[in-house]
């Protein structure tokens, strides 16, 4: 039986002109009345997407980013959810079928007719998964930025093996430094570090080290203190890759300064002008890119996906089955 889908939903959307984005940008502010509620169309899914009763979201800095400088006016925000299916379209891969419980992220923020943080949402059947009863909707709303960020970062940057194994290609127990381990994206690294065999060596505040160790890290250096990088060295003389979570500061200095030695590389998050740091090769990465299709920030002359490294082209908006380990 059908489930019944209204024309109209609640949707969070953008409500700022572009030259208050242009300006919260040029002066690192958050000026203007950056969101509202409003009823919007249900999206209408394409024959590739499913439709999405959303029932749970996760909050991710992107969001806030978006609505101060990224969003124009009526996009809706929030790329993290977890909620139902509520129609199918006829070319969608993943064998949907209406009611089935769903989990994924989406690019919020951008669009008028795609995001999370709404009553549905539409999203390509290949782009979400399925959730397993043993998983709450709340829970499952987490495994949706962070963890792609996560992925991307080791196993299609950092030549990680992917966490389902495989056949035991490129494993090691090398150690690999997780700048600020306590983010959401350091918490899914750990964990994936962890389940590839790696040695995982984090950074996070006094505060946050039982948290880390908990996911899986197997040491743990406060990022503040001006002996960390000296001790990183010392422990682990032959650590030769970082993923920098925080990529504010002076944190890629310190994962630079950490591999540096060993001719190593380092991921990061936020600046795409980063390429090299006295000689320690830097990547930068967008998780955006996963999903395979273009974008333009703040048109027309604002970032645009061809700018960023893509994931490999038989990976694109198919994570799980890419083999590739490329080495930057
Ligand atoms: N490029 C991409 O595709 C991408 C994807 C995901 C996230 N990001 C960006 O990556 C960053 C992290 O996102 P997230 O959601 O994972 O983070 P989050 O969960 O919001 O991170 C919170 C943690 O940041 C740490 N932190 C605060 N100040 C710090 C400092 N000065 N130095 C080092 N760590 C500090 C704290 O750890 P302690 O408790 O240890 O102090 C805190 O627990 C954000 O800027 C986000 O926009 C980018």
């Amino acid at each position: 039986m059908g489930v019944e889908i209204p024309e109209t939903m609640k949707a969070l959307v953008g409500n700022r002109s572009i030259v208050t984005r242009l300006s919260n940008y040029a002066c690192s502010s958050s000026s203007g009345d950056g969101v509202k509620v409003a009823t919007v169309p249900v999206p209408i899914i394409e024959e590739h997407e499913i439709l999405v009763r959303v029932h749970s979201i996760a909050l991710n800095p992107t969001d806030f980013k978006h609505i101060d400088i990224l969003s124009p006016r009526g996009a809706i925000i929030g790329c993290d959810y977890a909620g139902t299916v509520a129609k199918v379209g006829p070319k969608a891969a993943g064998a949907w079928a209406v009611g089935d419980r769903v989990a994924g992220a989406t690019h919020g923020g951008l669009y008028t007719d795609r995001g999370s943080f709404a009553e549905y949402l539409k999203i390509p059947g290949h782009l979400a998964w399925k959730v397993p009863s043993s998983i709450s909707d709340e829970e499952a709303a987490t495994f949706g930025v962070s963890a792609v960020t996560a992925m991307l970062a080791l196993n299609t940057r950092l030549g990680v093996p992917w966490a389902d194994g495989g056949e035991d290609k490129g494993r090691s127990t090398t150690p690999i430094l997780i700048y600020s381990g306590a983010t959401s994206a350091g918490l899914y690294a750990i964990q994936l570090a962890k389940l590839a065999g790696l040695t995982v060596v984090a950074t996070a505040s006094p505060h946050s080290h039982d948290l880390v160790k908990e996911y899986g890290a197997d040491d743990v250096f406060d990022y503040r203190s001006p002996t960390a990088v000296d001790k990183i060295i010392r422990a682990y003389p032959t650590i030769d890759r970082a993923m920098d979570c925080f990529s504010e500061g002076v944190s890629t200095a310190f994962c630079a300064d950490v591999v540096r030695k060993n001719r190593g590389w380092v991921v990061t998050l936020l600046d795409p002008g980063k390429t090299d740091f006295d000689g320690v090769k830097v990547d930068f990465l967008l998780a955006y890119t996963a999903f395979g299709a273009e974008f333009q920030w703040l048109p027309p002359s604002g970032l645009n996906s061809a700018r960023f490294h893509r994931i490999p082209k038989h990976c694109e908006g198919s994570m799980h089955h890419c083999r590739e380990y490329p080495k930057p």
